[in-house]
């Protein structure tokens, strides 16, 4: 896959940092709100109002159609769920995906939370997921291709027996919300060539699944993805800055779960 991925100068990046750290703080904002009785509707006013009052853009609200300020996906939703009616209920897994246009640039970032007693299957699946793209971070360097994150996520979920999402992939990021490069969290030989050049801005977003990776998008409100057998998927994601010295997680948050957390 040729890449036409932007390399941004030292004052892009500025902007990078800075759009990527207000998205931290607004995770931060809502964490606490997180809990079981919660609808994600109200969730969905926190997040806008937050990011209004602080003069930001929230980057989901009309993208495509999409009709609110940010994703939640629940339980089998692997992704893009609308916030609506439903309640946050004991034994849920619930991503959060908050995605802001700050001064013309994006920083996007997602986490998995637990709602109450979660099952067994449903905290290893988060625990796993969250390792993975941490298993991913913790190969780059500014010599790394596209190709090897999708290797280093595979590898790491394999051996659990739950599977990694192909229908969804990371991307890059600056001043439009999806561009080059795309990152796909499996070994996909086409992206072998694909370098992660110093001054590259991109997300990492594997979606694992407790069952097969198969999803399918709700017909109804052409969004809300699903699991194609109903069971469990769990997402997490950073945007990422390579530069000179290394990877950059620009959306790591002050009171959110570092590397090595234990949920
Ligand atoms: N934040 C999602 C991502 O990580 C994209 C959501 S686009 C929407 O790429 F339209 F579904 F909101
Ligand atoms: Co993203
Ligand atoms: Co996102």
């Amino acid at each position: 896959m040729r890449s036409r991925a932007p390399i941004y100068n030292r004052e892009e990046r500025e902007k990078l940092r800075e759009a990527s750290r207000f998205n931290a703080q607004l995770m931060d904002f809502i964490r606490p709100h997180i809990k079981a009785g919660i609808k994600t509707e109200e969730i969905n006013t926190l997040v806008h109002n937050y990011t209004l009052d602080h003069g930001h853009v929230p980057a989901t609200l009309g993208y495509g159609g999409f009709p609110k300020s940010l994703c939640t996906s629940i339980n089998e939703v692997v992704c893009h769920g609308i916030p609506g009616d439903q309640e946050l209920v004991d034994g849920d897994i619930v991503n959060i995906d908050v995605t802001t246009i700050v001064n013309g640039w994006y920083g996007d970032q997602s986490e998995t939370f637990l709602i109450g007693n979660v099952s067994d299957v449903a905290r290893e699946l988060v625990q796993v997921t969250f390792d993975s793209l941490w298993a991913a971070i913790d190969i780059l360097t500014p010599e790394s291709k596209v190709y090897d994150i999708g290797r280093a996520i595979y590898d790491y979920v394999k051996p659990t027996g739950f599977s990694v999402v192909r229908d969804f992939q990371g991307h890059g990021l600056g001043r439009s919300f999806h561009q080059d490069p795309g990152i796909p969290h499996f070994p996909d030989a086409r992206y072998k060539r694909d370098a992660l050049r110093p001054g590259t801005c991109f997300t990492i977003e594997p979606m694992i699944n407790e069952g097969h990776h198969g999803t399918e998008v709700d017909r109804t409100d052409g969004w809300t993805a699903r699991t194609s057998d109903r069971k469990l998927s769990a997402q997490f994601e950073h945007t990422i800055l390579m530069t000179e010295e290394g990877p950059e997680v620009l959306t790591l948050t002050k009171d959110g779960p570092q590397r090595g957390h234990k949920f």
